[in-house]
């Protein structure tokens, strides 16, 4: 076996060779792909040669880091040891993050029951670990982030769907766990608000119940805010305002703009820190010690990231004005950096449509297949995250492809 040529390999004929070579692939390992980064990455192959792309595909903020996080990584690299920090994060972060809840939601958080993670990817994967054992059931929704159902089957965990009616803009409620409950047991919960790929927002009402109800029926509920902030009306309420039970998982990410410096956090009952620690401790020991040097500036740059999110709105004014016009029915949109659109007049096969597009305007989207498998054949995902001259360039091609 050529061994310096695996770089040139495809996926396929890896997996060949290795049968060949009788090391058999786990079970866990066959995941679904998350096919927004594979749309992602045809259309980065497209423009790399020469095509060019408009990405409407993309989850992650167009704009850099704020300057602050910038000159603090750098000042830290000068002369200063990166190394390890202690596996729960660094202690002057963790007071910083504490301090957000205090000033944005009125919220004391003891620093002691915040750990800082891996993006919060790697906060999903330690609260699962700590949570639920192999067979557990989880219930998620649809449509929804499919990372959740990728992570949570590679662990052995059960994930149980909600698919949330469009009525009540793809809202999962107290009631619809509860029914689900009393079908067969849950284990656990994972909610996010504002939603991917929908934008939807719970209402204050309906987050409490979400909280309160799975506190009776004795559910862990893990509720992903990692689109806090990003809103462009109502406010975001966090789940730590209802719950001392509940889980909250949030990110650098998306508000913050640090996507690739991957870090996030996660917000514990107190007694699960130490397991998590544990965890944490054998898994990647710390979270890359320049990264947590900068997330705790980023709390300073409230300026910059607020004109980056008004950058957004305007976007998102445009997509809602032109959108609807075109003959695209606008599913929901309150919140994040997405619009998630019905595409059944033209297709009822979300993957071909996105493919088309793709190939014929340029214009990078995500099929809702990503998020529904079932109603997901007549839905789009546009991420309206990067900046304003790419969402003009893509509705003028969107109208010249459609006429
Ligand atoms: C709803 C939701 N949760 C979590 C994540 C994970 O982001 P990160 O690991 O960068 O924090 C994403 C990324 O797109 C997301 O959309």
């Amino acid at each position: 076996m050529e061994t310096s040529g695996r770089s040139n390999m495809t996926r396929d004929s890896f997996v060949a060779d290795q049968s060949r070579a009788r090391i058999s692939l786990s079970r866990r390992s066959n995941v679904a792909p998350f096919m927004a980064l594979d749309v992602l990455a045809g259309a980065t192959r497209r423009e790399r040669e020469g095509q060019d792309i408009v990405h409407l595909e993309i989850g992650e903020p167009g704009a850099p880091p704020p300057r602050v996080v910038r000159e603090a990584a750098i000042a830290a690299l000068d002369g200063r040891r990166v190394g390890y920090t202690e596996a729960l994060g660094r202690p002057s972060l963790r007071a910083r993050i504490a301090r957000h809840y205090r000033d944005t939601h009125g919220v004391e958080v003891p620093p002691e029951r915040i750990v800082v993670t891996t993006g919060s990817s790697g906060g999903f994967a330690l609260a699962f670990l700590t949570l639920f054992d192999v067979g557990a059931r989880v219930a998620v929704a649809a449509p929804g982030y499919p990372a959740y159902r990728n992570i949570l089957e590679a662990f052995g965990i059960e994930t149980v769907t909600i698919e949330t009616p469009r009525e009540n803009r793809f809202i999962a409620t107290a009631e619809m766990i509860e029914a689900e409950h009393l079908k067969k047991k849950l284990d656990g919960i994972l909610l996010m608000s504002p939603a991917n790929p929908t934008g939807s927002m719970m209402s204050r009402e309906a987050l409490r119940d979400v909280c309160e109800t799975c506190d009776r029926l004795g559910i862990a509920f893990i509720s992903d805010e990692v689109y806090h902030g990003l809103t462009y009306g109502e406010a975001t309420e966090t789940a730590l305002k209802f719950s001392p039970h509940a889980l909250v998982a949030n990110s650098f990410s998306k508000y913050f703009c640090m996507s690739g410096w991957r870090i996030g956090w996660l917000v514990l009952p107190e007694h699960l820190v130490r397991p998590i620690e544990r965890l944490q401790q054998s898994l990647s020991i710390s979270v890359p010690f320049l990264s947590q040097i900068g997330a705790e500036v980023v709390f300073d740059a409230q300026e910059e990231l607020e004109a980056v999110r008004t950058g957004y709105a305007g976007n998102r004014e445009i997509l809602l004005n032109e959108l609807p016009g075109m003959g695209f029915d606008v599913l929901a949109a309150d919140g994040a950096f997405y619009l998630y659109v019905d595409i059944s007049r033209f297709s009822d096969d979300s993957l071909d449509f996105c493919a088309k597009l793709l190939d014929a305007t340029g214009v990078g989207t995500t099929p809702g297949v990503d998020f529904d498998r079932r109603r997901g054949k007549s839905a789009v995902r546009l991420s309206f995250a990067g900046p304003d001259r790419d969402i003009v360039e893509a509705m003028r091609r969107l109208k010249a492809w459609l006429r």
